[in-house]
């Protein structure tokens, strides 16, 4: 392993021109980072998160047919934690039918107001009425398509936590800010007004996403190596307000994650899971993905 790698990969490795050149407080604290990292890494029993996301796609029979594929092929000891997170108006077949089963389910978004006169939102209530576990909350189609801006995805984190729902929130650059050198920038700004809202405990019970915009939905999957950094710096971001609360907060990856590149991204220190969209309507493929993990 080079040294830079070890050191993203949280290795107590510092190269030597790091060791010269970072002042003593920092290369303590490095240090401190990694060795929770490394207790973490190995005190760690929960399973990978792989969480489907079915955007606005199914049919009643359609759903129903999915559902009972998964239920099928699903290993009596999965080595991964699955759930699904569908369309609205399909909750009710999705609870009914996974109700007691090893699989998870929730949404993929919600309003921040409470239930009142909101034509057309669905209350974080509502959805526990459901059943669900978790809601995706900042899914950059959301972002993009109705506006969504990083308060209001922050409201949406809180309101959601305050119901008991796990949110998932879903942070990434586009391909334009990648090639700017943007990234760093645009995900720690999407981090901060989070922590700004809720504080950073309340990550204590969530989850992330980093979702490359430029690669949902192209078969344009971020290399292991590529996603590997930006995970880490999602990390260390966390870790400066909180290196307990970093270190437990998983972070998946999601875009174009398959079977057949899953388990290269899957084997990254800082990757815990994958949040899948077009290999999630397969049961075959959206558990294979498990199956890498
Ligand atoms: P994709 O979608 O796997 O189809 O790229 C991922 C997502 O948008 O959550």
């Amino acid at each position: 392993m080079r040294a830079d790698t070890a050191y993203m990969s949280g290795s107590l490795l510092l190269r030597t021109s790091e060791r010269e050149s970072l002042p003593d407080s920092l290369i303590i604290r490095h240090l401190i980072f990694a060795l929770i990292q490394q207790r973490h890494r190995h005190n760690m029993t929960r399973l990978p998160n792989i969480i489907g996301n079915w955007k606005m796609h199914g049919t009643r029979d359609s759903v129903r047919a999915l559902l009972n594929d998964m239920m099928a092929r699903l290993p009596s000891r999965p080595a991964a934690q699955f759930a699904v997170c569908v369309p609205a108006i399909y909750l009710s077949i999705v609870q009914e039918q996974l109700a007691g089963s090893q699989i998870n389910w929730g949404a993929q978004d919600l309003s921040p107001n409470p239930p009142g006169a909101h034509t057309g939102d669905i209350a974080a209530e509502m959805l526990r009425d459901y059943g669900c576990r978790y809601v995706i909350v900042g899914h950059s189609e959301r972002r993009t398509q109705h506006g969504e801006d990083n308060m209001l995805v922050a409201q949406k984190y809180a309101v959601a936590q305050r119901a008991g729902l796990t949110p998932i929130l879903c942070v990434g650059e586009t391909a334009q800010q990648r090639a700017a050198g943007e990234t760093h920038m645009v995900i720690a700004a999407q981090l901060e007004a989070v922590l700004q809202y809720s504080g950073v405990q309340s990550l204590a019970a969530g989850i992330i996403a980093y979702e490359p915009v430029w690669a949902i939905g192209t078969g344009d999957t971020a290399t292991p190596e590529q996603a590997q950094v930006v995970h880490h710096d999602i990390r260390q971001q966390i870790a400066a307000c909180d290196p307990v609360v970093a270190q437990q907060l998983p972070i998946l990856y999601g875009g174009s994650m398959q079977p057949q590149n899953a388990a290269d991204l899957l084997a990254q220190p800082d990757i815990d899971g994958g949040l899948i969209g077009g290999a999630s309507l397969q049961a075959d493929s959206f558990l294979a993905i498990g199956g890498c993990a």
